[in-house]
Order: structure tokens, then C-alpha cells, then sequence
């Protein structure tokens, strides 16, 4: 099996490709200058199966095996950087005002492409990979328009795996669990409808800020009272917004939030519940409501069988006792979920050391990880395309 080790010539290689991507972060859909240097890449380690402009600037490059006939897997990795200006002195910096790699977008490319160089040069695998370089994913859609763009059917991927950067975790190390590692993602905006007039005559009026204030508590005791206490539910009020003046009641309030849970059950509840609830405190005092649900990201889902294969490819690589296969999902959320709807596969974590954490304006991958992140795919290859013999 590969070891780090073997890979020390490729880490110079990709650690140069990191810091290119570091110092020309892009943003969203609009990775061209980022497309380009990737396609570049991959075109000249020998891929000549490369596909560019799906869901706009992203990437789906194929490498054959040759170690017989097999499926093909997928393996994806996010291109775009976040709209944070960078606290940084490195020479590597972001040179783009207000745009920078704060989640190691940048590592994911340089690892993948690493592994791209190396399972073309070697091709010890049957079947084929699918090397998905993806869009927009910070939006949470960039990997959804992958899949309507029909890249599962297209290029035959039958299992798919992603991974992430860690901070806080040792470069060295990975962590995963089985089943939800990462929670769906919900949106909901609420107006409450009162009717205005002057802060002196309270009675005189239906005063929407007083009720808005006790559909906010009642969100929070849908949580602790509607919610199966051994389940996880988020349920965070993220904007408020009302009047404008001292003495004037206003007419509506707007809530907005966001909602995270792990099972289906939970979310239809959320949906169900957040209304019923709204309305009914608003109707108890003469006001009435707006209401608006949007199902965002579902949960990223990992399975059984390609759980055990990323378990078994990072231990190939670092050690059993350096994969943890059983940590707490965590209630953010991942638009690899879209990809992982459409086929089985697997979501890890990669150790990126002590650095701040990601979406920081100090974050800054540490590459020391690449190496890793390049033995993890290409061991991930050879255990789920093992050559026929
Ligand atoms: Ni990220």
C-alpha cells in the first residue's frame, strides 16, 4: 500500500499548486482563471478525457485503469474561496481584495490533482475514476447543478467520496462516522402581520414586535418540548427586523433562520411545527402571519459499504489508530450531500493541524496535509477498483 513517504516528490508539486490557488482565489461560479489552471493540470499528466464548463466552471476528468474491466468512481473536490479579506503576511496570500481560500478549497484542488498525476502515471486499478472538480460549494448549490447536469449518468459514477480539511485535528489523522456526518440545511422567514400606530395608544393597535418576541421563545420550545430529546435539532433565529422610529408602532416584523437536523422525521416536524407554532401565538393576540419553508441541503449521508472503504483506505495509509470512524456528526452542513443523494459513498475529514479554524481571515491550509490527502485517494482507488490479478 502507498505510504506517505512515497509520496515527498509530489508534495513539492502540489504545495506549488496550493499556493498558486492561495494567491488567485475566485468565487462562486466564476472559478475560470481556477478551471483553467486545473484542466491545464490535468492535461498534462496524460488525462485526455476532460470535460470542462458543467455547472458552469466545473470539471469532470476521467482516468482509466488498467487493471481490467470495473465500475467507475467518483471523487470530488471544491475550487472556491470565500468573500473575507485575508489577514495574512505569507507570500502566497490572496492578491484579489476581499476574496480568500478561508476553508482550503485550495487543498482540496492540490490534493485531488495530486492524486490525479499519480493514479495516471500508475493506472493500478480497474475500471475507472472520475475526478469531479467542483463549483460554487460555500453557495451550498454548486455540487446540486453537478448532479442535474447529469454528471452520475454521464460519466457512470457508481460511488462517490469527498473530503475536508479539519482544523484542530493532527495532520496526520482522519475522522468519519457512519450514517449523518453532516446535517441538512433549512431556511425560514416569518412576517407577523400587526397593524401599526402610535407607541402611546398600545391598545389602540396590534403591536407585532411584542408578538414576534414570543414566536421566537416558541420557536426555541418546539426544540426543547416538540423535539425527541436523544435527536439533534437546530433551530436559530439569525434575522430580526422591524421599525423604524421611536413612536411609531410598526406593522409587520420579519424573522428569519435557519433550521439543521440529522433525520428526516425532525425536519418535516420543523417545517410543520415552525408554522403551526407562529400562527397560533400570532392569532392568540389578533395578528396573523407570512410564512416561507426552503428545504436547502439534505443531509450528508455517509453509507455502510463506502464508509468501510474510506476506513480501510486512510488506515492503509496512516494507521488504524489514526482514523477515527465514530465522531459526533457535526450540524453544518456540505453540498456533497446532493452528490451523496444521487449515489452512495463517503464524506472524511483530514487533519489539518492547529491552525484557526476555517471561514477565519487567518486560516490558511496547511500543506503538510497534501501528501496525506494524496496517499487517502489514491489508496481509496486501489481499494475500491482493486487490479484483477
Ligand atoms: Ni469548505
Amino acid at each position: 500500500m502507498l505510504t506517505v513517504e512515497a509520496l515527498r516528490d509530489l508534495q513539492g508539486d502540489a504545495t506549488e499548486w496550493r499556493r498558486y490557488l492561495h494567491a488567485n482565489p475566485e468565487l462562486d461560479y466564476r472559478l475560470q482563471n481556477t478551471a483553467r489552471f486545473v484542466a491545464e493540470k490535468l492535461a498534462s499528466f496524460g488525462i485526455n478525457h476532460i470535460e470542462t464548463g458543467i455547472a458552469e466552471t466545473g470539471i469532470v476528468a476521467m482516468i482509466q485503469g488498467e487493471g481490467g474491466d470495473g465500475p467507475t468512481i467518483g471523487l470530488r473536490a471544491d475550487m472556491d474561496a470565500l468573500p473575507i479579506a485575508e489577514m495574512s503576511s505569507k507570500p502566497w496570500a490572496s492578491k484579489i481584495p476581499g476574496c480568500m481560500h478561508a476553508c482550503g478549497h485550495d487543498g482540496h484542488t492540490a490534493m485531488l490533482l495530486g492524486a490525479a498525476k499519480y493514479l495516471a502515471a500508475t493506472r493500478n486499478f480497474k475500471g475507472a475514476v472520475a475526478l469531479i472538480f467542483q463549483p460554487a460549494e460555500e453557495h451550498g448549490l454548486g455540487g446540486r447543478k453537478m448532479v442535474q447536469e447529469g454528471i452520475m449518468d454521464r460519466f457512470g459514477i457508481s460511488r462517490v467520496f469527498a473530503m475536508h480539511t479539519k482544523p484542530g485535528l493532527d495532520v496526520g489523522k482522519f475522522d468519519l462516522c457512519y450514517g449523518p456526518i453532516g446535517a441538512a440545511l433549512d431556511q425560514f422567514d416569518i412576517v407577523v402581520k400587526g397593524r401599526g400606530g402610535h407607541a402611546a395608544s398600545p391598545h389602540k393597535n396590534i403591536d407585532p414586535i411584542v408578538i414576534a418576541t414570543q414566536v421566537i421563545m416558541g420557536l426555541q420550545t418546539l426544540v426543547s418540548r416538540g423535539a425527541d430529546p436523544t435527536d439533534s435539532l437546530v433551530i436559530s433565529v439569525t434575522k430580526l427586523a422591524a421599525g423604524q422610529n421611536y413612536s411609531i408602532i410598526p406593522e409587520n416584523v420579519e424573522i428569519g433562520g435557519t433550521v439543521r437536523t440529522l433525520v428526516p422525521a425532525l425536519r418535516d416536524f420543523a417545517e410543520r411545527q415552525i408554522i403551526a407554532s407562529a400562527q397560533g401565538i400570532a392569532r392568540a393576540f389578533g395578528a396573523d402571519v407570512e410564512f416561507e419553508y426552503r428545504r436547502q441541503i439534505p443531509v450528508t449521508f455517509n453509507h455502510v459499504e463506502e464508509t468501510g472503504m474510506a476506513i480501510r483506505a486512510a488506515s492503509n495509509l496512516v494507521g488504524p489508530a489514526s482514523v477515527d470512524s465514530s465522531i459526533r456528526p457535526s450540524m453544518g452542513s456540505e453540498d456533497f450531500a446532493f452528490m451523496l443523494e444521487a449515489r452512495p459513498g463517503a464524506y472524511i475529514h483530514i487533519g489539518n493541524g492547529a491552525t484557526v479554524s476555517v471561514h477565519n481571515p487567518a486560516y490558511d491550509f496547511d500543506d503538510e496535509a497534501l501528501p496525506y490527502g494524496i496517499g487517502y485517494w489514491v489508496n481509496l482507488v486501489e481499494v475500491a477498483l482493486p487490479a484483477s490479478q
